[in-house]
């Protein structure tokens, strides 16, 4: 085990006003909280307001691409939090995953959904499919929430937040071996494309 604890970035998806997205981010912050091994924080893609279209190859990056590739290249595991948005994941999201690339690759990525009845799981089979061109693995454990609203309000179903608690203990334990040993890896040898 590293001396330091890894970097855990929490990104919330979606951007829209009125959006449910933070309340699931936050909660999966605090139960990365009791997690030693990492270090984590939420990363707000409302608060990085990226330029509509992407910018040449060799033109230097905006500020505040700068700053949100900046927090990205420092850390060592990802946990996207996304809902579904007819059967995917949002623009927000894709615009953010696409402006970046090598702070991507060979970092491991945990996913959480929610949406209606699917629980947003067509968004995350969709971001496995982007993150595998980006070189970077999506950890197998999915923590997804049908009808999420339902699950968060003070009269929701107990048994499924307990659920959820169980599979983001089975995600984070697993998100960490994946973060520790491609840390390692990437200091030893450099991850090439
Ligand atoms: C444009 C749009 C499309 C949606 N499509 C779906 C869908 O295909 N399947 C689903 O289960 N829910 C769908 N929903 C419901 C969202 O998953 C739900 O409103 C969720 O709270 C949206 O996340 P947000 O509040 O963080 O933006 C859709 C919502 C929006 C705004």
């Amino acid at each position: 085990m590293n001396d330091a604890p890894l970097r855990l970035s929490i990104i919330i998806g979606s951007v829209r006003e009125g959006r449910f997205g933070p309340k699931v981010a936050h909660w999966y912050h605090d139960q990365a909280k009791a997690f030693a091994a990492f270090d984590s924080e939420v990363i707000d893609l409302a608060d990085y307001p990226l330029p509509t279209a992407l910018a040449p190859f060799d033109r230097p990056r905006d500020e505040v691409v700068v700053k949100l590739g900046t927090k990205l290249a420092e850390s060592d595991a990802f946990c996207v939090v996304t809902p579904e948005y007819n059967h995917s994941f949002p623009a927000s999201l894709k615009h953010a995953i696409d402006h970046f690339r090598g702070e991507w690759a060979a970092k491991p990525i945990a996913l959480v959904s929610y949406g209606g009845m699917a629980g947003g799981l067509r968004a995350a089979e969709h971001l496995r499919l982007v993150f595998a061109e980006l070189h970077a693995p999506t950890i197998r454990e999915m923590v997804s929430f049908h009808n999420a609203w339902s699950s968060f309000d003070a009269h929701g179903n107990s048994g499924e937040m307990d659920r959820a608690v169980s599979a983001v203990t089975t995600q984070l334990r697993q998100l960490e071996w994946w973060a520790r040993h491609l840390h390692k890896a990437r200091i030893a040898d450099p991850y090439a494309f």
